[in-house]
C-alpha cells in the first residue's frame, strides 16, 4: 500500500533526524532532497560554474550523475561518483546553496529526479525539504511542516543570539538563508490539507511521536 510521507520546514527544524526516525519506525525509504541542492552546489563549486549563470547550472542539474542512500541508515551522497557526504555540509555550502534553490530550471530538474525517486521506491517512502507537501509529492498520503520557534532552531544548532560573535554570525547565515529561500518556496506555512508539528516545546521523541500520529490520523 502506498504510503508517501511529505514534510517540510525551515533550517533547524528538526526535520532530518525527525524525519530519519518516522521512516525507520515505519520501514520506509528516505529521501534527503535538501542533500541534492547542496550536492548540486557543491559540483557548480568545485567545477568553477558560476552560481549566477542560470543557464549554466541549470545544465549542471541535467547533467550530473547523483547518487544517495534512501534509507535512513547511514549516509551517503555522490556526485559524478565522488563522496561528498561531508563536504556539502560544510559552511561554505550552505552559504551558497541558495542561489542554486532559486534557479527555476534546476528546481524543475531536481523535482523531476525527486519524483522518480517516490516511483522507485514503491511510494513508500519519507521526502523532506522545503517543496515536498507542495510541489515534489502533493498527492502524499501525509503532509506536513515542522515548524520550531527561531529561538528553538537555533538552539539546536548550538546556537544562541547574544552568544559569541560567531554564533551570531551562524545565526545571521542561517536566517538569510530561510529569507532567500522564502522568496521560491513557501515553507513557512502549511498549505491546504497539509497540518503543522510544531517542535518548539517537544523533545524529539516527543516529536517522532507528533509525527506518526499526524501520518495515522
Ligand atoms: O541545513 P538545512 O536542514 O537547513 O537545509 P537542507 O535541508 O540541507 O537544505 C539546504 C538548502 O537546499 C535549503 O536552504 C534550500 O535552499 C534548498 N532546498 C530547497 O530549495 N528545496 C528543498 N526541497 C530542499 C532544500
Amino acid at each position: 500500500k502506498p504510503l508517501v510521507i511529505a514534510i517540510d520546514g525551515p533550517s533547524g527544524s528538526g526535520k532530518s533526524s525527525v524525519s530519519k526516525a518516522v521512516a525507520k519506525r515505519l520501514g520506509l525509504a528516505f529521501l534527503d532532497t535538501g542533500a541534492m541542492y547542496r550536492a548540486l552546489t557543491w559540483h557548480c563549486l568545485n567545477g568553477r560554474i558560476d552560481l549566477h549563470d542560470a543557464a549554466a547550472v541549470e545544465a549542471a542539474a541535467r547533467t550530473i550523475s547523483l547518487e544517495q542512500n534512501l534509507t535512513p541508515e547511514g549516509e551517503f551522497v555522490k556526485v559524478n561518483g565522488i563522496t561528498v557526504t561531508e563536504p556539502i555540509r560544510d559552511p561554505e555550502i550552505s552559504k551558497n546553496v541558495s542561489a542554486v534553490a532559486t534557479n527555476l530550471g534546476a528546481r524543475k530538474e531536481l523535482v523531476r529526479r525527486q519524483q522518480a525517486v517516490i516511483a522507485q521506491c514503491g511510494h513508500r517512502i519519507v521526502v523532506e525539504g522545503r517543496d515536498i507537501t507542495t510541489v515534489v509529492a502533493p498527492q502524499a498520503q501525509a503532509r506536513l511542516i515542522l515548524t520550531a520557534s527561531e529561538e528553538a532552531r537555533m538552539r539546536r544548532r548550538g546556537l544562541q543570539l547574544g552568544g559569541t560573535q560567531s554564533a551570531e554570525q551562524l545565526v545571521q547565515q542561517v536566517l538569510a538563508r530561510d529569507a532567500k529561500d522564502s522568496t521560491v518556496v513557501d515553507f513557512q506555512r502549511a498549505a491546504d490539507g497539509v497540518y503543522t508539528v510544531d517542535s518548539s516545546d517537544l523533545d524529539f521523541e516527543e516529536t517522532v511521536t507528533a509525527v506518526i500520529n499526524v501520518v495515522r490520523s
